[in-house]
């Protein structure tokens, strides 16, 4: 589904990522794991084709991501949920809903792809006139995942999506990658927190120095000594 092959990806012609190998296949939830600046971040926008300093091969079923725009890549099934809030706070929860289904001309479409995103997150259909402001961090995540999923997109990445959210909700915000992966998507997110990331995950990939110093199942990077004492917090 996603493959990327020797990526280098930087600012200003230093290179942060340097030389990363990746596959994520379709109903994997892949978690890229890594120090602050280790550059999981530019590594996903590089494979998003958001920076202009790159090298090496993403491909997207075969197709080469660094000639699509990103409305291209949005409508061929490339979905990318930056780090930090990304909903649009002056809007309602509809209007977020509908602005995540731009690139659809038919509005009887967008509103059938609205309708099955309020089935999957009941939750929102109860706030649809509330400002996206006024929603709870859990909410806010919820209404992103939901209006990404408006354009069904193969491939969802996304940069710290529990960030900020109580531990029950981060169970959640897991759980639905999971059930987006059992739909046969292929996720591929960042997370810093590592253990439940990595529990909710088929593989991980640990990025150090823009480096993969190791990619594994999941299980075995959760059994795995260095990686607990250097990611998960133990002795
Ligand atoms: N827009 C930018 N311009 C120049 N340098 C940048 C930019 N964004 C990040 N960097 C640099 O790239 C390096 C990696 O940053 P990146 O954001 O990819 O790390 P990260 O692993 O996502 O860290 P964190 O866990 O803190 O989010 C850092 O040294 C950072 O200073
Ligand atoms: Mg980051």
């Amino acid at each position: 589904m996603l493959s990327i092959r020797g990526l280098r990806a930087g600012y200003g012609g230093r290179m942060i990522v340097d030389g990363v190998d990746l596959d994520v296949a379709a109903g994997e939830v892949v978690t890229v794991i890594g120090q602050n600046g280790a550059g999981k971040s530019t590594l996903l926008k590089g494979i998003a084709n958001l920076l202009r300093n790159r090298e090496g091969a993403v491909t997207l079923d075969g197709e080469n991501v660094f000639a699509l725009s990103a409305q291209d890549l949005l409508g061929r099934g490339l979905a990318f949920i930056p780090q930090g809030r990304s909903v649009f706070p002056g809007l309602t929860v509809a209007e977020n809903l509908r602005m995540g289904g731009f690139l659809l001309r038919d509005p009887v479409l967008l509103r059938q792809r609205i309708e099955a995103q309020l089935e999957a997150f009941p939750a929102l259909a109860k706030l649809l006139g509330q400002l996206a402001a006024n929603l709870s961090g859990g909410q806010q995540r919820q209404l992103e995942l939901a209006r990404t999923m408006v354009m069904q997109p193969k491939v969802i990445m996304l940069d710290e999506p529990s960030i900020g959210l109580a531990p029950q909700v981060v169970e959640q915000v897991f759980a639905t990658l999971r059930t987006l992966a059992a739909g046969g998507r292929a996720v591929l997110m960042v997370e810093q927190n590592v253990r439940r990331a990595l529990q909710a995950s088929d593989r991980g990939i640990v990025l150090e120095l823009g480096r993969a110093r190791l990619q594994d199942k999941a299980a075995a990077l959760l059994g795995d000594e260095r990686v607990a004492r250097l990611y998960m917090g133990k002795r």
